[in-house]
């Protein structure tokens, strides 16, 4: 077993439903523990920065504007096997696809409105922590 950090981000449509905190208390009776917390709203410089890997993908401008579109809920999470640990309860990318006991199984209503990201690998995750609590 190896102690990860990773990257957390309720996005602008789980905080303007106000489903934040479910959100959170799923993520805390998984075990991971959250090291730091803020509340925020990204500019479209962070947004393109933080997803500079999607950039020639056709989703990439709808994604930039939908992650500025409001405020996001940014945590990051440490544990054991966290990576791999949050993406199993924030189940598949498009909510059609994930267990109904995952969080956008239980709250997301598109691909594109999915409530919630997570670092994929221990590379991203330094990447993205860094870009967001420096
Ligand atoms: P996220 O885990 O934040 O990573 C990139 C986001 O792009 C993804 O969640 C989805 O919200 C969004 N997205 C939109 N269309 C697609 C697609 N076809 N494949 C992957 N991600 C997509």
């Amino acid at each position: 077993m190896t102690v990860e950090k990773t990257l957390s981000i309720i996005k602008p449509d789980a905080v303007a439903d106000k489903i934040a905190g479910k959100i959170i208390d799923m993520i805390e009776n998984a075990d991971l523990n959250i090291v730091k917390m803020k509340k925020m709203h990204f500019d479209t410089d962070l947004a393109q920065r933080f997803y500079d890997v999607h950039k020639e993908r056709p989703f990439y401008n709808d994604l930039v504007d939908f992650m500025v579109s409001g405020p996001v809920v940014v945590m990051e999470l440490e544990g054991e096997n966290a990576i791999a640990n949050y993406r199993n309860i924030m189940g598949a990318t498009n909510p059609s696809e994930a267990s109904p006991e995952s969080i956008r199984g239980k709250y997301a209503s598109s691909i594109d409105k999915n409530c919630v990201h997570g670092s994929d690998a221990t590379d991203t995750a330094a990447y993205e922590l860094g870009l967001i609590f420096g």
